[in-house]
């Protein structure tokens, strides 16, 4: 695959000058470091950064790989790390900055959210009896106790596990059967666009059944809407928390104690619960926020994340937090109530480094290009995207008309699994390229390889994996080693030891920099959320007349991807229905099982998929079908070649 040479922007002068990473021969010096010499490398870091309570006494250990431990035999607490270890110089900076949807501030100083979280941990310490190792399940909305509520966990070493507040009930209570979670935090609902919505009925449809080890729900009251209390189980927050105490001493965590689970999608089964342990993520998480953002002590940072998915705990919560910054959390939708709501809140807060997702770059260019005009977003220093691969267009109107060509855009690579950022531009050293996630970030041994190890040529594609351990790398699946092992260490191998494969296919070129190509496996990604297309197959099965589907993703301008389902039903009397109405009836049932999120844009009833002999789903000529292209593969393999005219007459039908 030839590529034709990309235009590279190089980093501000001025900028450089008082960036971390001042240019590539100090990103290089760090590169040859962690090369050299790993364990030193980590180890100093690990030293400089974290307040420990005991010091580590091995950096690595490595003898029972995949799972590796760091920082072994140090003791710590990751809310002092984010909280008691800044009271002595920063006590009335503001932690965060809280925006809500209908315009409602709120300013935290660290030494409220000291107290607030103090109280929070004695709440669910003193009335719930949470103690280390228990699992909580927070589903919340972008509000400050959410992120009170995950601190409050790491401070009793409770095991804090978040769904994102757009998934159903069935699957809130996947999650929470999953992690056998003994308390649930929720809130009443919250606002978006000017309107209440809901929450709490959620969690109360999703413990109808089977959430045995539940045996509370503490419900924050955001938009007082009514709600339905169920006695001795459901207890207010806002009605409790005043009584608690505003000290609790954070308890002695080990480094390699987990910290959170996070569910992710894979390409099969149910989603997995990620696991991240104390140190190693926190390390990272602090790390990553002042190479890549750089943030200084007087810069506010903005990341419009959810902090249902790992951007909004690492880049809102942990990273900021650990660094001592000040992070905004906003409550509403960036178009709300029009597409210039991000960029007044930049003028209004003097907004230092904004991070945000391709799409909604997409949907603020598309649906608001001169509303940049009308603000001053001259305090911007630098911009981040994540989440899915930026297309040149829209990464040219982020630079011109958000950067005012003076900030650097960083491009970071990362995943669920990877606690914090793996490829990316520093913004005061990488020359950048468009669209383009450059290069690994120092100690990070990110490499495009095949299979048995041997890296691509240049311009070809190759598989994106990370060949050594890395501190905030994911620890295990929750409750199944053995499929970590296979997710993640069963693709590819170097030297003959297996590595992590990330599951993204890459591109490198001849000047070393990396391109993300997407994702290789059956994951596919709408508007930057992660999803199985298993999961939603196995959704579309529990329609009744629903006998077999595929789902695949189709490129999309806005989102990246949407989601495109063949159908075949049941019998061929129902292939004559109408296929509007079951398509919508199909997303009903995708809404209930998993979210709105998930739900297809476009569902054709075929009267096959085309198989191997051996039953096999070849996606890729779905995948083509849908797109609109021609099929170049060869199709004489399938057991019925003429299915493929026939799926394709039905989809342009
Ligand atoms: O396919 C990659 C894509 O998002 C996937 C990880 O999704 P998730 O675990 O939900 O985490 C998202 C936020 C870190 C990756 O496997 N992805 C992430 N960042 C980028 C990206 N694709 C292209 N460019 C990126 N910068």
């Amino acid at each position: 695959m030839s590529e034709e040479r990309k235009p590279i922007f190089k980093p501000n002068r001025e900028f450089a000058k008082n960036a971390r990473i001042k240019n590539m021969c100090e990103y290089q010096e760090l590169v040859d470091w962690a090369k050299e010499d790993y364990e030193g490398f980590w180890g100093h870091w690990a030293k400089e950064k974290i307040n420990w309570f005991e010091p580590f006494t091995q950096v690595l250990d490595e003898s029972n790989a995949p799972f590796y431990k760091w920082f072994v035999g140090g003791k710590l607490n990751v809310s002092y790390q984010c909280i008691d270890r800044h009271l002595e110089v920063r006590k009335n900076k503001a932690a965060i900055i809280f925006e809500g949807d209908r315009g409602d501030k709120q300013i935290i100083t660290y030494l409220e959210l000291y107290r607030n979280v103090s109280r929070f941990a004695n709440l669910l310490k003193n009335r719930f009896g949470i103690k280390k190792g228990d699992r909580v399940v927070l589903y919340m909305p972008m509000i400050p106790e959410a992120a009170y509520a995950m601190l409050a966990c790491a401070r009793l070493g409770a095991i804090h596990s978040v769904v994102f507040g757009g998934f159903s009930a069935e699957a809130l209570r996947d999650r929470i059967i999953d992690a056998e979670a003994k308390l649930v935090i929720t809130a009443d609902g919250a606002y978006r666009k000017g309107k209440p919505y809901m929450l709490k009925p959620v969690v109360d449809i999703a413990l109808e059944e089977g959430c045995d080890t539940v045996e509370k729900v503490l419900v924050v009251q955001r938009n007082h809407e009514d709600i339905t209390w169920i006695e001795r189980r459901d207890y207010s927050y806002n009605e409790l928390i005043d009584l608690e105490a505003d000290t609790c001493e954070p308890e002695v965590m080990d480094s390699e104690d987990p910290l959170f689970l996070l569910y992710t999608s894979g390409s099969t089964g149910k989603p997995k619960g990620v696991q991240h342990a104390q140190a190693g993520y926190i390390l990272w998480a602090q790390m990553t926020m002042e190479w890549v953002f750089d943030v200084k002590e007087n810069d506010t940072y903005w990341c419009t994340a959810d902090i249902g998915w790992i951007t909004g705990h690492t880049y809102i919560v942990y990273g900021p937090l650990a660094m001592g910054a000040t992070t905004v959390m906003f409550e509403g939708v960036p178009t709300y109530p029009d597409a210039g709501r991000a960029w007044k809140m930049v003028e209004e807060y003097k907004i230092n480094q904004f991070y945000t997702a391709p799409t909604a770059i997409r949907v603020l260019h598309k649906t608001g290009e001169h509303e940049p005009e009308k603000y001053d977003l001259s305090s911007l220093k630098v911009l981040g995207t994540v989440g899915e691969p930026i297309d040149p267009p829209a990464w040219k109107w982020y630079y011109e008309k958000i950067g005012g060509g003076r900030c650097a855009i960083v491009d970071t690579w990362w995943q669920t699994e990877t606690g914090g950022h793996m490829v990316s531009p520093l913004p005061g050293a990488t020359p950048i390229k468009p669209a383009c996630a450059t290069f690994p970030l120092p100690g990070i041994m990110a490499e495009v390889i095949e299979r048995d190890g041997t890296p691509v040529e240049p311009g070809e594609q190759g598989l994106l994996c990370i060949t050594k351990p890395w501190p905030s790398m994911i620890r295990t699946i929750w409750g199944d080693p053995e499929r970590f092992k296979k997710s993640y260490f069963g693709d590819a191998k170097k030297d003959g030891k297996p590595v992590y494969f990330s599951g993204d296919g890459a591109i490198i070129d001849e000047d070393g920099y990396i391109t993300i190509t997407g994702r290789v496996d059956d994951v596919i990604n709408v508007s930057g959320h992660r999803m199985g297309t298993a999961e939603i197959e196995a959704a579309i099965k529990k329609h009744p007349h629903v006998a077999e589907v595929a789902v695949v993703g189709k490129p999309d301008d806005i989102k990246g991807e949407s989601v495109f389902a063949y159908v075949v039903l049941k019998d061929v009397e129902d292939s004559f229905g109408e296929e509007a109405e079951l398509a919508k009836e199909i997303n009903q049932v995708i809404s209930k099982e998993i979210g709105n999120i998930a739900k297809c844009d476009t569902i054709k009833v075929v009267p096959g998929l085309p198989k191997t002999r051996s039953g096999k789903i070849m996606r890729r000529i779905l995948r083509a079908i849908a797109k609109g292209e021609e099929i170049k593969q060869d199709i004489s393999t399938l057991e019925d070649p003429s299915i493929v005219a026939k799926i394709q007459s039905c989809v342009i039908g």
